[in-house]
């Protein structure tokens, strides 16, 4: 959608002059991403070096879902093709719950890969912002993201208890903004079928299809198991220097096991998501990863 130039109008002419990373935070559908873009927008044209580090797992303006992934703006280009990452780290999961330890540390790192180069980062988040994995979340996001400013985007009070933990605990600055009264939030629906998207996107036809052995995951797989039970499996194609190449899915035929993906030539090993994921309808369904390895 073609967003109202003039939205946020005030708050991005004081952002636009900030130095360091810009987070970005609230519950779904408060107008996150499209703020971001805004900013990222003024920053390019004010002629500051900037990057965009998306860190929505579930619905992804960079890269595939489960992958929080980093882009450098360096033209409007860049701007108008975010989904091309330059930089993807493997979560494994759309949704931070039970993922919560991988996916901080994927978002901390790439926003110091950003932060080396660029000195205008926007960090977008996930809507996951109350109880106890919001929280957990948020705290530990900001304190090694260190945003030199957290945008809270609340329709209410839902954030206040966030905002004071990261004041009192942090000394985080915070500027909190409304979410436009013109917003259309996306139904549940549209949500998921844009993640359908974004997996489609990564995962279509035509892949190539790799054998694999058991010693290429992380985490490592017990000697004997039964690998008919990574059938489907989600994974991340790594590519032994830290960086996710892109998604893969595992298939287990004929008693060889194999994974389907665009990225095997450089794949050094394979990182076991947190779901499975079906290859003709690209619809996911949750899994306990220790469940599936240990049973417990
Ligand atoms: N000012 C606006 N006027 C009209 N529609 C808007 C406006 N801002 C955002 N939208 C629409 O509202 C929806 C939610 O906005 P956006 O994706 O920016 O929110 P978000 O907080 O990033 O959501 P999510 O939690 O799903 O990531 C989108 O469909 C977007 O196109
Ligand atoms: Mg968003």
């Amino acid at each position: 959608m073609q967003s109202d130039p003039d939205l946020h109008r005030s708050l991005r002419e004081r952002v636009v002059g900030e130095h360091g990373v810009i987070m970005v935070v609230g519950a779904a559908n408060t107008g996150k991403t499209t703020l971001a873009r805004l900013l990222l927008t003024d920053a390019l044209e004010a002629g500051r070096s900037v990057a965009f580090v998306d860190a929505d797992v579930g619905i992804s303006a960079v890269g595939p879902p489960a992958c929080v992934g980093l882009r450098w703006i360096d033209s409007p280009d860049a701007l108008s093709s975010l989904e091309h990452a330059d930089e993807l780290r493997f979560v494994g999961s759309t949704q931070p719950q039970g993922v919560v330890l991988p996916h901080v540390v994927a978002t901390a790192d790439l926003v110091a890969v950003a932060a080396r180069r660029a000195d205008f980062v926007v960090l977008d988040t996930t809507g996951v912002v109350s109880g106890v994995v919001g929280q957990t979340l948020k705290y530990h996001l900001t304190e090694l993201c260190k945003p030199a400013l957290v945008i809270a985007m609340q329709r209410g009070g839902e954030l206040e208890p966030t905002i004071g933990m990261l004041r009192r605990f942090l000394g985080t600055r915070v500027a909190k903004a409304q979410p436009h009264d013109s917003l259309t939030p996306s139904s549940p629906l549209e949500q998921r079928a844009a993640r359908v998207k974004g997996f489609a996107a990564a995962l279509a036809s035509p892949l190539q299809r790799w054998r694999v052995q058991l010693r290429v995951f992380a985490p490592t797989l017990p000697e004997g198991f039964d690998l008919d039970k990574l059938e489907g499996m989600l994974v991340g194609v790594q590519d032994g220097e830290g960086r996710c190449l892109g998604l893969g899915a595992l298939e287990f035929t004929d008693g060889v096991l194999r994974v389907a993906t665009r990225h095997g030539d450089q794949m050094k090993g394979l990182r076991l998501g947190s779901m499975r994921i079906d290859l003709d309808t690209f619809e996911t369904v949750p899994i306990r990863l220790r469940e599936l390895i240990f049973g417990t």
